[in-house]
């Protein structure tokens, strides 16, 4: 929100100079000092703030931020914005006598409103001794005195304090307000308008010019009432003030307007209006409101005072109409994520323009020549087109000043491959994307002082990088290169280097040899080294144990070999995620691990032998652990009970025996939700202990919502968290929803005894399977309760008696696998095992009834009544579960995979976390927005 940023910086200069020779009158002086001593100065960065002059030896007309009336000597202007101001101004504060005033700005301060406006009556509380209103989160209202005492005002000034709650109706007493500012850009308070206060205010501030609402809430705002206000509307700015509805576009029509912002109203619809645009418009602002739509008038032509437009995120279509070039004074243009259309070389723009943004749209053809004659350019962002063009260093030559340069995602634009030795500068350049385009070969003209980040990934850049290639880029810190073709890579290009991702390349050798030299320089500042899938082959060298600030290490999908270095357990206190899975890692796991922010290990699919290291445990962090698929001899790693963030623990096809003990957690804490112990040789029974301690397999996993660590990793763009999980007899691969996938495989092992009545408390599972064991005697029927499963395998073991009938109420269940075991009696029938097949059940000779062609006899096994879910039985079937399953027949929550819906009593966790991840995505495409995206 460029306009809002902007708003702000103009705010912090804003400062009136005042002078005065007339002496003021002594209750105003009262009033005035009364004032200063009922507020305080707080932390202030300030090297002196304005109100230190205020003092009774000074006259108070010159006094830093007032001004008086020349003739009376009246108070009529006070300044005290950015000045470092807390405090309440409750009710009876004595600013609110100084009748005279005309101006007054209290913005950028702490101020706080009345909290206890409406309640005064505690104050005739006898019982109470002591009243604490200093902590910093208790809001207040502006109290209704600011409004009903210092009606003169034409300037009011309150944006960016403490306030909060409804904005009392008395503003509309204030009709002399020439100037309002009331916005908040806060995230922890909200001042709300609501339509009655509103439409007061509209009708009877009749003077009004500048009008500045950002971020207040106003959903309660009919938005007809802005048809009412004054015509003489010069600025009106209502960013983020959760406006929705149709806008009605007479009020494109003001005569006087300059600047109207509506950006950030994410349900506000509108049109631009064909005709009679008020000619003096200089900003115009709908950026992501999301309903904006039809085409860019040819009027816009008339908007020739105009300097910025922003109408992103809306549904505008149709093609741009050949004015814009005639719009001399423009210099911002935002037209990304519409559906514009139509050949971008028939596009104008106008020489004085520096941002251009016409990303995600449907633009078409070669980039346009004038383009690169735009010299004040200083922001180009393309991406996500259908543009095609060879962009060779000398078009771009001109463009001096460009800053931002993304063409990303259009796949027929590519980079010229010739004119080697041409040596143009970029002297400002900081940012180029072509990710996702048809570039062959690394562009070495780009290599210019400034240059911070380089997207080249998912192109057909072939062959290697020479050293001479990758010396001079002195700022580079993230450079992008996956998804390519590259067979070698010489040095780090610079020592800035943050991130350097050379994944899915075709790299061989070892990590550190001639043709993938990272050796020298060390790379000091690095965080982020990814080079997956590649064919590195040889040690993992110990110098990396140089590389002290990696956060991310990702060497996995290589054939690197030989031992894993005593050091990598040790190296980089900042060390977030170490992936060295698929690769033919041998020896023994260091026993090093001191680093307590580890959050992911993964060392699956290689050779390595021997223990679990015990120094693990220091890894406090630590919340995946993948160890599957090698060769460990260990007994279960009891002490991994003492991690207490491990959601997900994955052991499977090793060599690990004995039993498991009585209980995973040491306290009952365990926050284990997939466990994966396959393909070893556990042995021994479950105990009842193991199954109360899974704690977030039992109870709503809500509560880890907030998470830090979530937030840690969740963060980083560039490496996403995977596992294997075998579920309905296919092996998948969990991306997005690993983090609240809930399992436990514990197939092909040695387990026997019986399962304990317990198992059906873990009622969030959606997989279990614990085939392939010597386990005995009945099927539970608490895994009735099991309401979550979606994939279910008892298979090959020695479960006899019946299939419990109330297995009917796993209604989510797409596969059950009961073969190979003594089973016997009816098959229950209904619901999901209406399709199940034969191959469910084959192997128990015992068992009759569908699908099986085995006919139930009317002895001992007669056919049950009626098909139906036991609706009679005691059903243990948490409440809020059964709230789910109706929730499901009705409809209401289709659309979502089934699996992932877990409820909690309050609100549903995954839809506190889907609307957190989006907020929090609009966050940070809010702030990001004018910087390349990669994808
Ligand atoms: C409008 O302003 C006038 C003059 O200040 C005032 O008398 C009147 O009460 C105001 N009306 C409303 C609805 O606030
Ligand atoms: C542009 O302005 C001219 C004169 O100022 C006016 O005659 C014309 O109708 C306007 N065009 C549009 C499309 O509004
Ligand atoms: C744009 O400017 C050209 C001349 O510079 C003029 O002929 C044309 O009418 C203008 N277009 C609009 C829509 O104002
Ligand atoms: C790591 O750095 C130290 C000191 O800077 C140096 O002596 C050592 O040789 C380096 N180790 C490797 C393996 O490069
Ligand atoms: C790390 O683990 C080792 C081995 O378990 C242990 O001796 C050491 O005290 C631990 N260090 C810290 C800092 O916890
Ligand atoms: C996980 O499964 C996917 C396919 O489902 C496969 O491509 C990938 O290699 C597997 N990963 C591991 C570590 O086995």
């Amino acid at each position: 929100m460029g306009s809002l940023f902007l708003a702000l910086v103009l705010l912090l200069h804003l400062s009136w100079s005042f002078s005065s020779t007339h002496l003021c009158l002594p209750h105003q002086r009262a009033a005035l000092l009364q004032f200063k001593s009922s507020i305080s100065i707080y932390d202030c960065y300030l090297e002196y703030y304005k109100t230190e002059s205020w003092n009774r030896s000074i006259d108070c007309c010159s006094w830093e931020g007032i001004k008086c009336d020349e003739l009376t000597g009246h108070v009529i202007g006070i300044d005290l914005s950015n000045s470092c101001l807390s405090g309440f101004l409750f009710a009876n504060n004595s600013l609110f006598r100084l009748h005279t005033l005309q101006w007054l700005d209290l913005s950028l301060n702490n101020l706080n409103g009345s909290p206890l406006e409406n309640t005064s009556s505690l104050f005739h509380f006898h019982g109470l001794r002591r009243l604490n209103l200093a902590f910093n989160d208790f809001h207040g209202r502006i109290s209704s005195e600011l409004f009903s005492q210092l009606v003169s005002l034409t300037h009011l000034n309150l944006s960016v304090n403490a306030f909060s709650g409804l904005i009392p109706h008395q503003i509309s007493l204030l009709s002399s307000l020439v100037s309002l500012d009331l916005s908040l850009y806060s995230e922890s308070t909200t001042l709300t308008f609501d339509g009655r206060g509103f439409d007061k205010l509209a009708r009877n501030l009749t003077k009004l010019r500048h009008l500045v609402l950002d971020t207040i809430v106003m959903s309660d705002v009919a938005l007809t009432s802005f048809l009412n206000l004054s015509s003489s509307l010069q600025r009106l700015s209502l960013s983020h003030c959760q406006l929705h509805g149709e806008f009605p576009s007479q009020l494109f029509h003001l005569p006087n307007l300059k600047h109207i912002n509506l950006g950030l109203n994410e349900n506000l619809r509108g049109y631009l209006p064909k005709t009679n645009w008020g000619s003096g418009l200089k900003l115009l602002d709908l950026a992501y409101c999301g309903g904006f739509r039809g085409p860019i008038p040819s009027s816009f032509g008339n908007l020739t005072q105009i300097i910025s437009i922003d109408l992103s995120g809306n549904l505008f279509e149709g093609q741009i109409p050949d004015v814009l070039g005639n719009l001399t004074k423009l210099t911002t243009l935002d037209l990304s994520y519409n559906h514009f259309h139509g050949r971008m070389d028939q596009i104008q723009m106008p020489s004085s323009i520096q941002y251009v943004n016409l990303s995600f749209n449907d633009f078409h053809g070669p980039l346009p020549d004038y383009i690169f004659d735009l010299v004040s350019l200083t922001s180009l962002f393309l991406s996500s087109n259908n543009l095609s063009s060879v962009v060779e260093s000398d078009m771009l030559s001109k463009l001096t000043s460009l800053e931002d340069l993304d063409l990303s995602n259009n796949n027929l634009l590519s980079l010229s491959t010739g004119d080697k030795d041409v040596n143009h500068s970029f002297p400002q350049l900081r940012s180029v994307s072509f990710s996702s385009c048809s570039v062959r070969q690394f562009p070495h003209f780009f290599r210019t002082s400034k240059l911070e980040y380089l997207d080249l990934s998912n192109n057909m850049i072939s062959g290697g990088i020479s050293k001479r290639e990758a010396e001079g880029w002195e700022s580079l810190q993230e450079l992008y290169l996956s998804n390519n073709s590259l067979t070698s890579f010489e040095q780090f290009p610079g020592q800035s280097l943050l991130t350097l991702d050379l994944r899915s390349n075709l790299l061989e050798g070892p990590i550190l040899s001639t043709c993938l030299n990272l050796q020298i320089p060390i790379p000091a500042l690095l965080q982020e080294f990814l080079i997956s899938n590649n064919k590195l082959t040889g040690n993992v060298p110990s110098s990396i144990c140089n590389w002290t600030s990696l956060q991310i290490l990702d060497l996995s999908r290589n054939s690197l070999s030989g031992t894993i270095p005593e050091c990598l357990g040790n190296f980089s206190q900042n060390l977030l995620i170490m992936d060295l899975q698929m690769n033919n890692l041998s020896g023994k796991i260091p026993d090093s691990f001191l680093n307590n922010v580890l959050i992911n290990l993964y060392l699956n699919d290689n050779r390595l032998e021997g223990l679990v290291p015990p120094s693990l445990a220091n890894s406090t962090s630590l919340e995946i652990l993948n160890l599957g698929n090698n060769m460990l001899t260990d007994r279960f790693p009891h002490w991994l009970a003492s991690l207490p963030n491990l959601q997900i623990l994955i052991l499977r096809c090793n060599r690990f025996h004995g039993p498991l003990p009585h209980s995973v957690a040491a306290s009952n804490v365990s926050i284990l939700r997939m466990i994966d112990l396959s393909g070893n040789v556990f042995s021994g029974p479950l105990h009842t202990k193991l199954f109360q301690d899974l704690r977030a397999m039992r109870e709503s996993p809500r509560w880890r919502l907030l998470s830090p660590d979530d937030r840690a990793y969740y963060n980083s763009e560039d490496y996403h968290t995977s596992v294997n999980v075998t579920t309905k007899r296919l092996e998948l691969e969990l991306t997005k929803t690993i983090d609240i996938f809930v399992s436990m495989d514990l197939s092909n092992n040695k387990f026997s005894g019986q399962i304990p009545e317990e198992v059906g408390q873990l009622i969030y599972l959606q997989m279990l399977n614990i085939s392939h064991n010597n386990f005995t005697g009945p099927i539970p029927a608490s895994f009735g309760n099991l309401v979550a499963l979606e994939s279910l395998d008892l298979s090959s073991n020695k479960f006899n008696g019946r299939i419990p009938s109330q297995m009917l109420k796993l209604t989510f269940l797409a596969v059950l696998n009961l073969s190979e075991n003594d089973l016997v009696g009816q098959i229950p029938y209904g619901n999901q095992f209406n399709t199940f097949d034969n191959d469910s059940y084959s192997g128990n000779l015992g068992l009759c009834g569908l699908p099986l062609s085995k006919q139930c006899n009317n002895h001992g096994e007669a056919k049950p009544p009626a098909p139906s879910v036991a609706e009679h039985e005691d059903s243990q079937v948490p409440v809020f579960w059964q709230v789910v399953m109706m929730g499901y027949a009705s409809g209401v929550v289709l659309g979502l995979s089934l699996g992932y819906i877990v409820f909690t009593t309050g609100r549903p966790w995954w839809l506190v976390r889907m609307v957190e991840r989006d907020l929090q995505y609009k966050f940070t495409a809010w702030i990001k927005r004018k910087r390349p995206k990669r994808n």
